[in-house]
């Protein structure tokens, strides 16, 4: 459906947990403390499928599954296999850190996972290993390769951090060269942990990526936040994601649902609609969802407040 300022809303980024098993610097404090235990005590496997059905009628056909960490859930294969089978959408992508995903990958893609979008800041271990807080890019590097071949499309996210990771911006754009892959930098963003490192940390992506000779533009896909190149000869493509040096807000067709039930119509406003007292009551959600959905704000404000508006980390929002 529509919003007011014309957007095709089209797209949910479900959050199905805050949890997380590693420790990213930009995104969650070493000492990250968590009111419940569990994965989610907040909204059970039938209350995704809900959301999941009500936001399929109401006009999504691109659904994404984050975190924290999504595959923590205990339930996300069957949550695929219902958004694939039973709602009909065919457009299913996740967004990992790809722990454990080397054993599931066969399984998620015969469910009916399309794509996977894996976080990798660096292609070192020992730095890997430093902005992760412990995690191994041995795991990380064997879980591509798998994907790859049951036949998942594969995207990098790599946050570009200045003095810690833009030495390896040609690495991986190399990597392009060597797997059918596409290697996505992001700019880093004023947001929770990341407020931190901004100040120092910021880097200007989109420049040094427009300097490089051997790089060309080629076709955005529609409404993606990410603009594409390629290198020259390569297999797969190289984005560039800038909400900061450039924002993809006028073509931004997504909303978020978050872990506790809540409905985020923008990553960096404050405002949000809990829709746990519409759960399994079909008519309202609808109703609800629409018109909250006209609210979806125009823009972010990152710019003129070198901050984002939300009180949230990214592990509590869902990337
Ligand atoms: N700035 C930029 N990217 C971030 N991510 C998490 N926090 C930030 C931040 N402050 C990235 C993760 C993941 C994606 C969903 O968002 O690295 O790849
Ligand atoms: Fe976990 Fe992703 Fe946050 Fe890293 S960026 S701590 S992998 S949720």
């Amino acid at each position: 459906m529509n919003d007011r300022f014309g957007r095709n809303i089209n797209y949910a980024r479900i959050s199905l947990t805050d949890k997380c098993n590693l420790r990213c610097v930009y995104c969650m404090p070493s000492d990250a403390e968590f009111k419940q235990k569990g994965i989610n005590e907040l909204l059970s496997t039938n209350d995704y499928k809900f959301i999941i059905k009500g936001l399929v009628e109401l006009g999504i056909n691109k659904i994404r599954f984050t975190g924290g960490e999504p595959l923590l859930h205990p339930d996300i294969v069957e949550l695929i296999r219902y958004t694939y089978e039973e709602c009909g959408i065919d457009n299913i992508g996740i967004t990992t850190n790809a722990i454990g995903l080397c054993d599931i990958a066969d399984e998620l893609y015969k469910n009916g996972l399309k794509s996977v979008n894996i976080s990798v800041d660096s292609l070192k271990e020992y730095r890997y290993k430093s902005v992760t807080r412990g995690g191994d890019l041995k795991e990380v590097i064997k879980a591509i390769n798998k994907c790859l071949s049951v036949g998942l499309k594969v995207k990098i996210n790599c946050v570009v951090i200045k003095d810690f990771n833009e030495d390896e911006v040609l690495d991986f754009i190399m990597m392009t060269s060597i797997y059918p892959i596409d290697v996505r930098f992001i700019e880093l963003m004023p947001l929770g942990e990341g407020n931190k490192l901004y100040q120092y940390g910021y880097f200007n992506i989109f420049e040094m990526i427009e300097n490089i000779d051997e790089m060309y533009k080629v076709n955005n896909e529609e409404n993606s936040a990410a603009q594409y190149y390629k290198y020259k000869g390569a297999k797969g493509r190289v984005g560039v994601i800038t909400p900061m040096s450039c924002s993809f807000c006028s073509t931004c067709n997504r909303i978020r649902v978050t872990s506790n039930g809540s409905i985020k119509l923008c990553l960096h406003s404050k405002e949000e609609l809990d829709i746990k007292p519409y759960l399994n009551k079909p008519l309202i959600f609808r109703e609800i969802m629409k018109e909250n959905i006209l609210e979806k704000p125009q823009k972010h404000h990152l710019n003129e407040n070198q901050q984002s508006d939300t009180n949230r980390n990214m592990y509590q929002i869902g990337g």
